[in-house]
């Protein structure tokens, strides 16, 4: 029987953490203190888990073998006896994850490792008076971890290396790709680069440079495509016969100068979100978002696959 995880908080993440744990062979206890959220996470769960064996990501037999390591938790106490790994995935507010965070660290063995989903809270806040403190962290995933591999591992001041280096082994036996936090930040890495972006868009839409629609054309039609398997770096290493350095030489000044004539920055939520709004509402109904977001997810599984056969095909 492999180790236990366990998930607490089983929402939107937790029960996606539940899938993405249980099929690396993790026996996984589900906790949650809302009245029918756990059956509701599993009922979700067999539905991801059908979606995933259609799209070739799962076959029947491991969808079986990964159901059955699913068990609910009837509470706090019972997920987390003898568990090796505590995943919190309750809500983001501060004041609940410093409440439920003493009582984790409480019941949890000596041994395990406390990790947070939080987008954005910093470690720091919500661990600093606990005693077992070095073996927290957050490990912060995109949604749905059973899909998306980048994970990223954001230390408290206090947390050990031996956590973060156990985390770091845990999120690869997960299949997942580790981006290991020097120590903490607002955003952590992810948001931080999205930040950059959105708010770029920001500033090109409220200076009537381009419409919201163009500025997801330059993403999805554009950028993204190659940034799908080569990140920044290495599309600029390899935009220049000489490498990253020839790349900086002939194009700083290029960057140079876009940096140079920043556009004010706007407020996201004054006449810009109205045009934003205006325009996503003419290509979607606010009453099919939830059917689009099926579409998203069906697209990300597709893309998956594909990136899976390319890195056998191909090479990473
Ligand atoms: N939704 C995302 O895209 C996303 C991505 C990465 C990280 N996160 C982070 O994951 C965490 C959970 O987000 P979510 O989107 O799953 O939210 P959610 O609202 O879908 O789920 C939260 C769950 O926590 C439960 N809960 C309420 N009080 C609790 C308590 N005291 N102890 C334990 N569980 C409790 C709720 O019943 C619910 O099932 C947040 O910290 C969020 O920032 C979310």
């Amino acid at each position: 029987m492999g180790e236990v995880c366990a998930i607490v908080g089983c929402g939107l993440i937790g029960r996606a953490w539940a899938i993405d744990f249980a099929r690396a062979g993790w026996q996984v206890r589900l906790f949650d203190p809302v009245e029918g959220a756990v059956p509701a996470a599993l009922a979700a769960i067999d539905g991801l888990l059908a979606d995933l064996v259609e799209n070739g990501l799962l076959d029947a037999e491991a969808k079986a073998a990964t159901r059955a390591r699913l068990e609910p938790a009837s509470s706090l106490e019972a997920a987390l006896a003898g568990a090796a790994w505590v995943q919190e995935s309750a809500p983001e507010k501060l004041e609940l994850k410093r409440e439920l965070w003493c009582e984790l660290d409480r019941l949890a063995t000596a041994e395990a490792v406390l990790a947070s989903s939080t987008s954005a809270i910093l470690p720091s806040r919500f661990t600093e008076d606990l005693a077992g403190r070095a073996r927290c962290l957050v490990v912060h995933p995109l949604n749905p971890p059973y899909l998306v591999p980048a994970v990223e591992l954001c230390p408290a001041p206090w947390t050990s290396m031996d956590t973060l280096l156990r985390a770091e082994t845990v999120m690869r036996g997960l299949g997942h790709s580790v981006i290991r936090l020097a120590r903490e930040i607002d955003g952590f890495v992810m948001n931080r680069l999205q930040a950059a972006l959105v708010e770029e868009a920001f500033k090109l839409v409220a200076a009537g440079i381009c419409t919201a629609e163009e500025v997801d054309i330059g993403l999805r039609d554009g950028l993204a495509l190659r940034w799908c398997f080569a990140g920044p770096f290495e599309v600029g290493d390899l935009n220049a016969p000489g490498g990253i350095r020839d790349y900086v030489t002939r194009y700083r000044s290029v960057f140079d100068s876009v940096l140079a004539s920043a556009l004010p920055r706007p407020d996201w939520t004054g006449p810009v979100l109205d045009e934003i709004e205006a325009s996503r509402r003419l290509r979607l109904l606010a009453a099919e978002i939830a059917h689009r977001q099926r579409w998203r997810d069906r697209r990300l599984m597709a893309l998956l696959a594909h990136k899976r056969q390319a890195s056998a095909t191909i090479g990473d």
